[in-house]
């Protein structure tokens, strides 16, 4: 088993939930990602019963479709239960084209158009996160022209930099997000929100960051929301019934990265915020966070095939394939790491220290520097392991190059959930 238990090596093979990753790079070709249908569902169900176990009644994970969006995954969080954070009109069309239940979507982003407001207004759903006082304005409007009165959360900067686990009030008051508490925005706005009449305020909600491996940072944020609550109760007579800590929960892309046990970080983190409340004196509003990196990431791997190897004396080793920063953009922009595997050679020695790089017509087109896999030739098969978020959700078309399909795999059989991407599709919006 290599890193997660869809992955496994110890047959000679690679194997992806048990089947052998080079006949799935012949049956369905390459690039192709495939996702563990099984690890996903496990996640979902993880997240599911942790919260209700040390949250309580009323609490809940939902799925922040960033991180991997299509129709049969908002099928798949129908079915387990979750609900969804959306982030865009075109991720609130996808999960109601899928038939997920509007009413267990919240909507964000920082910056919806009026299009996007009635869009999701007009589609019930269940809460929009709002941004700013712009857009709180503008929803009233919007949801007095429906007839509607729309239930919101208002996004809050609480002031949190989640890798130094320092709490920089200022620095994090320059953000594009949401009402700063420190600048007195935030409880300006709910004072408009408790005015207006088209709009019920729920909660509020907040984000610190991503690929956060430790409890700090959210545990620190729930300190300065909790008060931020308390607060307004005092002040201005309003008790939030929700408090959403936002996404952020880390994944081991590779051995370097530590292991984590999601469920033990539930438990401490709810012991945490029942201890403030305590201490605040105020009743736990609803808990809800929004993983969307850790439900979906170690489900995924991708597959490419390898062509050129190029050995260049004294500089280094590039091996070439069919695939890279058109369908993997993370090595590009954030230089992420991740762990490859020569799937047609899994039982060789990773001694061939090489770069892997795309086929786009850009230098900084790789997948990564300085990895070790077995020799490979044009040819192998050559596997990227936890690329299950922000892979295909990221994914273009740069160069003209189709987006590879999506292949679930469920209870060991592979299924195309989104087809290879064809000639004509590239050419499709045009007259
Ligand atoms: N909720 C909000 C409001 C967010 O902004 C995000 C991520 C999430 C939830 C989900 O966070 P997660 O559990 O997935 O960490 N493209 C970058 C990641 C950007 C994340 C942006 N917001 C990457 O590839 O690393």
């Amino acid at each position: 088993m290599i890193l997660h238990r869809s992955f496994d090596t110890s047959n000679g093979h690679l194997t992806i939930d048990g089947l052998d990753a080079v006949e799935l790079a012949k049956e369905f070709g390459t690039p192709a990602i495939f996702i563990s249908e099984d690890a996903v569902r496990g996640m979902c169900r993880m997240y599911r019963d942790a919260f209700s176990k040390y949250f309580g009644e009323g609490a809940s994970p939902i799925y922040a479709g960033k991180a991997l969006c299509f129709k049969r995954l908002y099928e798949i969080m129908a079915e387990e239960n979750m609900k969804a954070d959306c982030v865009s009109s075109g991720e609130l069309a996808t999960a109601n084209a899928a038939g997920f239940p509007m009413e267990n979507a919240f909507f964000h982003g920082n910056n919806k158009t009026d299009f996007d407001l009635e869009y999701a207004v007009k589609l019930g759903v269940g809460h929009i996160v709002v941004d700013s006082f712009d857009e709180l304005m503008a929803l009233d409007e919007i949801a007095e022209s429906v007839g509607v009165c729309q239930k919101i959360l208002l996004r809050i900067t609480p002031g949190i930099d989640p890798h130094t686990h320092k709490k920089i009030m200022t620095g994090n008051v320059d953000s594009k997000f949401g009402s700063a508490i420190v600048t007195g925005d935030a409880e300006r706005i709910v004072r408009l929100a408790l005015e207006l009449e088209h709009v019920k305020l729920c909660g509020f909600h907040c984000h610190v960051g991503s690929q956060i491996f430790d409890i700090d940072p959210f545990r620190d944020a729930a300190d300065i929301m909790l008060k931020f609550v308390r607060d307004m109760q005092e002040k201005c007579g309003y008790t939030a019934e929700i408090l959403n800590l936002g996404g952020g929960f880390g994944v081991r892309y590779t051995e370097d990265d530590p292991e984590i046990d999601y469920e033990e970080n539930i438990r401490l983190l709810a012991e945490e915020i029942n201890g403030m409340c305590e201490k605040l004196g105020i009743n736990r509003p609803h808990i809800h966070m929004e993983p969307g990196r850790s439900i979906v990431a170690a489900a995924g791997a991708t597959l490419y095939t390898c062509g050129s190897v190029k050995e260049l004396e004294g500089f280094r080793n590039y091996v070439s394939v069919d695939g890279g920063m058109t369908d993997n953009p993370r090595y590009t922009l954030y230089q992420s790491q991740y762990t490859f595997i020569n799937a047609s050679r899994a039982s060789e020695e990773d001694d061939f220290e090489c770069t892997i790089a795309g086929r786009c017509c850009e230098s900084g087109d790789l997948l990564g520097e300085g990895v070790k896999i077995a020799r490979p030739e044009r040819g192998d098969i050559i596997a990227v392991l936890v690329t299950g978020a922000y892979n295909y959700s990221m994914a273009s078309n740069y160069n003209r190059i189709p987006r590879p399909p999506v292949v679930m795999i469920s209870d060991g059989k592979p299924y195309v959930a989104v087809r290879r991407e064809s000639f004509d599709d590239l050419m499709k919006l045009e007259n």
